[in-house]
């Protein structure tokens, strides 16, 4: 894990410019997840302090959204659609498979950093449903063989 202390100045420069502004929470959150890919534990204090708010009411604001991440990003993300469409073309049995393979829940990212399953709700692909994007590349029309062979094709690259 990296030295999470490295971040407070990006994070001091963040609420500098956003702790004036009405509901700054969400805002505050969004940038130093934007600018550093999650929310390093180190923030929620700073956040907590600079708005007058408890730890605990900041932690809880993480926690609830999903869109929140406290660990730093995978190497490789993979977002599987879950919407109506793909649904109905068998993205639960895909996103079942998902959870086994990986060991990961749907909102996972694996101890070693290598990848992070994300829900997503429709990718635009509706007509070759079920589909997903791994690595912003999208594929479609998967079958649960396909899905495993983009795993694994994924896991052994050199990359990971
Ligand atoms: S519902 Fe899955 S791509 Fe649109």
């Amino acid at each position: 894990m990296p030295d999470e202390t490295l971040h407070l100045p990006l994070i001091h420069r963040v609420l500098e410019r956003e702790k004036d502004t009405p509901g700054a929470l969400l805002p505050i959150l969004h940038a130093v997840q934007e600018s550093l890919g999650y929310v390093p534990e180190v923030a929620l204090p700073e956040i907590a302090h600079a708005l007058n708010l408890s730890l605990a009411e900041v932690r809880g604001v993480v926690s609830f959204y999903h869109d929140f991440h406290t660990t730093p990003p995978a190497r490789h993300t993979l977002r599987l659609c879950r919407a109506e469409s793909c649904q109905s073309m068998g993205a639960e049995g895909l996103a079942a498979q998902l959870r086994e393979q990986l060991e990961l829940d749907d909102h996972g990212t694996s101890a070693d950093g290598r990848i992070s399953l994300r829900p997503v709700y429709c990718l635009g692909a509706c007509a070759c449903s079920p589909a997903l994007e791994l690595d912003g590349q999208l594929h479609a029309r998967l079958t649960p063989e396909r899905v495993r062979a983009l795993v694994d094709g994924c896991l052994e690259d050199g990359s990971c």
